[in-house]
């Protein structure tokens, strides 16, 4: 039999995203996203993204299968994000998917949105990826993780105790007064600035939060730091504040991802979400990993912030893996926990 072709539809926040896999082989990756309707809020508005996904849903799924170049019912599996991400957002994508799998008779998964980010880096590495250490940073999650294996065995080493590291971006933007989303506004502006400009604080680095949790984060206190010199310095060049600030969430991001790979004996590292699309870290991750002797491995930028292609990708390893699907109708979960890879 050749392989699987999967169908993945991503729904949890703002972007209505449909990716087709053949096996590993990406054909399509259709991404519509309602990021414009929010801006002016200065953040993603539940109740209007629910109605982009309404409206986007039907043509996305036809467009990607115009892109690919195949008809519906040659989709041997349908997969969806059952969570976590915005309840009524994820809804619209649950309801779908079920829709879809159930008229065409074919195999439902309902999978986990933060192992879909990890799982992408099939796409673009063709080595298996576990075990390996996982650092997903996102706008909604940070979070280290150890994945023995991607579609069922993944343990959580440590989290942010305070905001997530896309969300430090998107706050410090806001008041930089770069606008929404906030990272890759710092991310350009950082571009002509001096990481060493400003020496900001680094999150949970003492001696004594490396002996009592060393895994998690912090960036609560960064974020304080960088409103008070803001303030302080009605002057400030944005450039250097903004490379400063992202030098000081790439450094602990680095620091911790690399001290577990140590303390795990897993010499691998993938970087996923949409912090990983930031210029800075991946550069700094090249560098830092090839000197540690660690394999490192990140999506392409495009597959690092929210699509389809992940969900696809995961759902197409649960098929090779030959796991049990879900049920044909379900909840979504909103505050799905990052262990559970499917429902
Ligand atoms: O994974 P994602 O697309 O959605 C969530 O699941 O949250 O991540 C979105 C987050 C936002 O906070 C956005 O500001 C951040 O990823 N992001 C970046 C960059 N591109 C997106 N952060 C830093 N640098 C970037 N280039
Ligand atoms: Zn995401």
């Amino acid at each position: 039999m050749s392989e699987p072709i999967v169908l993945g539809i991503e729904t949890s926040c703002d972007e209505t995203a449909i990716g087709i896999v053949r096996g590993r082989t990406l054909l399509a990756n259709v991404i519509a996203s309602s990021v414009d309707e929010h801006a002016r809020f200065g953040g993603v508005v539940p109740e209007i993204a629910s109605r982009a996904h309404l409206e986007a849903m039907l043509p996305s799924i036809e467009k990607a299968i115009k892109d690919s170049k195949i008809s519906l019912k040659d989709i041997d599996a349908v997969a969806v994000t059952a969570g976590p991400g915005l309840v009524g957002a994820l809804l619209v994508g649950v309801a779908s998917a079920s829709g879809l799998a159930l008229g065409l008779g074919k195999p439902l998964y309902g999978v986990n949105h933060l192992a879909a980010h990890v799982s992408v880096d099939f796409l673009t590495h063709d080595q298996p990826t576990d075990p390996t250490i996982a650092l997903l940073v996102s706008g909604g999650h940070s979070s280290l993780l150890q994945v023995d294996d991607i579609t069922s065995s993944i343990t959580k080493l440590g989290a942010t105790m305070d905001d997530a590291a896309g969300e430090a971006f998107d706050k410090i933007a806001r008041v930089m007064g770069l606008g929404f989303p906030g990272g890759p506004a710092i991310d350009r502006t950082a571009q002509s600035g001096s990481p060493t400009a400003i020496d900001f604080p680094r999150g949970l680095t003492t001696s004594n939060d490396w002996a009592t949790r060393p895994y998690d984060f912090s960036f609560s206190g960064l974020k304080t730091a960088v409103a008070r010199y803001l303030e302080s310095t009605p002057d400030y060049a944005k450039a250097d504040v903004a490379a400063s600030f992202q030098e000081s969430i790439v450094d602990v991001l680095l620091q911790k991802s690399l001290a577990a790979c140590k303390a795990t004996g897993i010499d691998s590292l993938v970087i996923a979400g949409g912090v990983a699309a930031n210029s800075r870290l991946r550069a700094a991750a090249e560098e830092r990993c090839a000197k540690a002797g660690v394999r490192l491995r990140i999506p392409s930028p495009a597959l690092c912030t929210d699509n389809g292609a992940m969900v696809a990708a995961l759902g197409s390893l649960m098929v090779a893996a030959g796991r049990a699907p879900g049920p044909q109708a379900f909840d979504a979960d909103s505050a799905l926990q990052v262990e559970r890879v499917a429902l």
